[in-house]
């Protein structure tokens, strides 16, 4: 029998490229999701995003469920009628400067709502659990790369980084409390891109505060140019480095991750980066943008944005050592995708399939 999954936020951006996947391994997959920050258009009760996943596997979910995860009782009904083996959380508000405005709406959504999860496993005697972090964990790193020894959570510049720094803390009381539980958070770098079918990608809500869709929104016409952050960074032209990693390999993480603590003994709790351990700065990345797509991306240098660290990539062995995941898209392949997807859909998931 194949595995049952539940997969919370799965409507979301990184939630759905996984979907995909876990679809095509033949696994069975319940999504909850409160579409907080996702689309429902056809009045079928399903996201688009999800809609676009069945279209394109040729599978069906178990079950969607419109629902939020501080309903605690909500949880419990899902534990109790179906037996789940594993959990995958995505679930998560992760928007930083709206979690510097409203951090009450951010410890309650994702503070609450992910120990209620963690009861409802508890309760229901499902110990496995795949986890969303960041590497906004590390905050600004003393040195490069970055290993997973490196401290969390002093540096957290914002309410968002210091939620998944605190359900880090969390989830490692409850693995000393228990030896059951084997609990992996998979500390994401910067996720780009799109699937290669351009069906499903990225949807930001109003302008987009990430790098990769703004370069899209400049290129296709929507945005007329992008603001650079600080060229006054100490690297090599002034810009800050990050370790841009492609959304499918990211969804390549998570199977792995779930043979791993599915099919192995593997209890406790395990920090792992995902990333490719290549830093490129953003001048750079507007320049791979070019070579990948042949759009020259109009831009201005602007003040630092308050917050930003200078430089952030992985170290990204462990992954390998562990989970045997390694990235084997570039930065080519993260911009022509995020292009398709962008050309394809002007309008996210309002844009009709072609
Ligand atoms: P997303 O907003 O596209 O997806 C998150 C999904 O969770 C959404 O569909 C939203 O509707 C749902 N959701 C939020 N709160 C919920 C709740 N209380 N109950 C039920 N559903 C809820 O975000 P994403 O980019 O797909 O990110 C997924 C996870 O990965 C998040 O936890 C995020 O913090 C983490 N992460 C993302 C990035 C990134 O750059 N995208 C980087 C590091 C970590
Ligand atoms: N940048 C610009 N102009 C923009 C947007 C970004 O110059 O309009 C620069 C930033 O200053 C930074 C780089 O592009 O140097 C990347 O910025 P992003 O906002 O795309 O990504 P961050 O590294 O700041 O943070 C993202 C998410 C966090 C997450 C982190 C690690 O926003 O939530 O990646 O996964 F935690």
């Amino acid at each position: 029998m194949s595995k049952l999954i539940l997969v919370t936020g799965g409507a979301g951006y990184v939630g759905s490229h996984c979907v995909l996947e876990f679809l095509n391994k033949e696994y069975n997959v319940i999504v909850i999701d409160n579409l907080v920050n996702s689309t429902i258009i056809n009045g079928n009760g399903l996201p688009e995003s999800l809609i676009r996943v069945q279209h394109l596997t040729g599978k069906k979910l178990k079950q969607f469920i419109d629902g939020d995860l501080r309903d605690s009782e909500l949880l419990d009904s899902i534990f109790s009628n179906n037996n789940i083996d594993v959990v995958i959380h995505f679930a998560g508000l992760k928007a930083v400067g709206e979690s510097i405005a409203k951090p009450l709406l951010y410890y309650d959504n994702n503070i609450t709502g992910t120990i209620n999860l963690l009861k409802s496993m508890e309760k229901f005697k499902v110990n496995k659990l795949v986890f969303s972090s960041s590497s906004t964990v590390y905050g600004e790193p003393e040195e490069l790369p970055i290993t997973e020894h490196f401290p969390t959570g002093q540096n957290c510049t914002n309410p968002y980084g210091r939620t998944k720094y605190m359900l880090e803390e969390i989830m490692k009381d409850l693995c000393v409390a228990s030896p059951d539980w084997s609990i992996m958070s998979l500390r994401y770098f910067n996720p780009v891109g799109a699937h290669f079918s351009a069906d499903i990608g990225e949807q930001p809500n109003g302008e987009p505060k990430n790098l990769m869709p703004y370069i899209t929104q400049v290129a296709v016409g929507v945005r007329k140019e992008l603001k650079v952050f600080g060229n006054d960074y100490k690297t090599s032209d002034g810009t800050c480095i990050r370790d841009y990693l492609h959304i499918e390999d990211l969804a390549v993480g998570h199977l792995k991750a779930i043979d791993k603590i599915y099919n192995n003994n593997f209890p406790g709790f395990h920090a792992i980066n995902l990333g490719t351990g290549r830093g490129y700065t953003v001048l750079e990345v507007i320049q791979a943008f070019k070579m990948a797509t042949g759009v020259k991306i109009a831009y201005k240098i602007v003040d630092r944005r308050p917050g930003d660290a200078c430089a952030v990539y992985a170290d990204a062995r462990l992954a390998h050592e562990v989970i045997g995941w390694k990235a084997t898209r570039g930065l080519q392949d993260m911009c022509s995708s995020a292009w398709k997807w962008q050309q394809k859909n002007p309008n996210g998931y309002r844009s009709k399939v072609k």
